[in-house]
């Protein structure tokens, strides 16, 4: 999980001004919120990719070649899709960005990462999610999330420690 952790936490990091929305609405409200910009998508990718590329050096925990690099590619752009789905979805029901929403907040960019590589890379998904691995990061990640997080906020990178 760990490119897409390091994808997560980059975005915030390289967050910057231009909006993918392009600042547009849909009914009343922002597509995605000025909280989802061009920077942050490829700030979080190339953080995370970089990770994964020292990971599968290191150990080859992401298969074999040509493998590793659809997986590399789902953990990244499936946790900044899913971290865009849960905007999307927060901007419908009328939240304002920043807005906490428990759970989706802590997890939408997990489960991006994870349909994603159900999709395009089923067989290293199935072979290396068992249920208890599944069960582990779906209780660790809202802690370590919540815990980096307030770091951010701390370090006056957020403007709300959620
Ligand atoms: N960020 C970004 N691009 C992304 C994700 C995050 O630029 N794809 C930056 C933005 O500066 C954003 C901050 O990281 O404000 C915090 O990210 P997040 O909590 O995901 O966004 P929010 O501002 O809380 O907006 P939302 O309510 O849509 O989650
Ligand atoms: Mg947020």
């Amino acid at each position: 999980m760990l490119p897409a952790y390091i994808t997560n936490a980059s975005a915030v990091l390289s967050g910057g001004k231009r909006p993918m929305d392009h600042g547009l609405h849909l009914g009343k409200n922002r597509v995605l919120g000025a909280g989802k910009t061009y920077e942050g998508l490829f700030g979080g990718c190339s953080a995370g990719i970089l990770c994964g590329l020292l990971q599968q050096l290191y150990s080859g925990s992401f298969g074999y070649f040509p493998q590793f690099i659809t997986v590399l590619l789902a953990l990244s752009f499936g946790a900044i899709l899913g971290d865009l789905a849960g905007s999307f979805l927060k901007r419908r029901f009328g939240l304002k960005s920043g807005a906490p929403v428990p759970v989706l907040d802590q997890l939408d960019f997990v489960a991006g990462a994870w349909l994603l590589l159900f999709c395009f890379a089923r067989e290293w998904f199935i072979r290396n999610f068992s249920m208890d691995v599944i069960l582990t990061v779906v209780i660790i990640t809202p802690i370590l999330h919540l815990l980096t997080n307030y770091i951010g906020f701390k370090l006056g990178m957020k403007s709300v420690p959620w």
